[in-house]
């Protein structure tokens, strides 16, 4: 009798400042491996749909105001309620493109001044992904992008800090970082190439825990 091999899907995510492109790219990567006839769906964080993630939501709405550790703990434990769905997902076969995940929950805590470490310690343990795009965006053109909008976090100064600290959280050994001031196009076909590359690579590979 043959054994059947099942085929896990891929945790892909992507990271990068605001107005780097993060939802343009993730709606195209979700085009481009469906019609490989792929299974891939899309995920982002903070999901605002829960009651959790309806905290959030107001929090960054500026409607409500939170202690900085509180409101970074509603991040962490935003990401926690979905870990049984990001299992079974990928467990099914099907991969998953993220928009942000624990690196953004660092990176704007510690904007703000706060420790690392004690940033970090919340999401020890979660899913790790098999590869994070990072979308670089050089400043100059970040702002020539638009305005930001009204939400907390959303100025120019933030987000150097921001950066500065995804720098920080880069690790080679699954990071890619991406050119994300080139043509939408060309930016996606980097960033198809490496899901792709992903996809294959860990079909049959165990699902990682994040910095265990
Ligand atoms: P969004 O613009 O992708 O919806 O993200 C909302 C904001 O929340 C954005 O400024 C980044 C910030 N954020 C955190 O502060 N901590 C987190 O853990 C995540 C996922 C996002
Ligand atoms: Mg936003």
């Amino acid at each position: 009798r043959k054994m059947v091999m099942t085929r896990r899907g891929a945790l892909i995510v992507l990271e990068g400042c605001d107005k780097a492109g993060k939802s343009t790219q993730a709606k195209m990567m979700l085009d481009s491996v469906t019609k490989t006839g792929k299974g891939i769906r899309l995920m982002n964080f903070p999901d605002r749909t829960t009651t959790i993630g309806g905290i959030i939501d107001q929090y960054l709405r500026k409607q409500i105001e939170l202690k900085d550790e509180a409101v970074h703990l509603l991040f962490s434990a935003n990401r926690w309620e979905l870990v049984p769905e990001i299992k079974a997902t990928l467990a099914r076969g099907e991969s998953i493109v993220v928009d942000r995940y624990a690196y953004s929950g660092i990176a704007f805590s510690g904007a703000k001044g706060m420790d690392l470490e004690w940033c970090r310690a919340p999401d020890v343990g979660l899913p790790k992904p098999d590869a994070v795009i990072y979308l670089n965006l050089d400043k100059k053109i970040a702002s020539q992008r638009g305005d930001y909008g009204q939400e907390r976090y959303e100025n120019i100064e933030f987000q150097e800090k921001v950066k500065d600290i995804f720098w920080k959280l880069k690790d080679d050994s699954y990071w890619h970082v991406i050119e994300a001031s080139r043509p939408i196009e060309v930016v996606h076909q980097d960033c198809y190439k490496i899901v792709l590359e992903t996809i294959q690579r860990k079909e049959h590979q165990p699902i990682e825990l994040l910095w265990k």
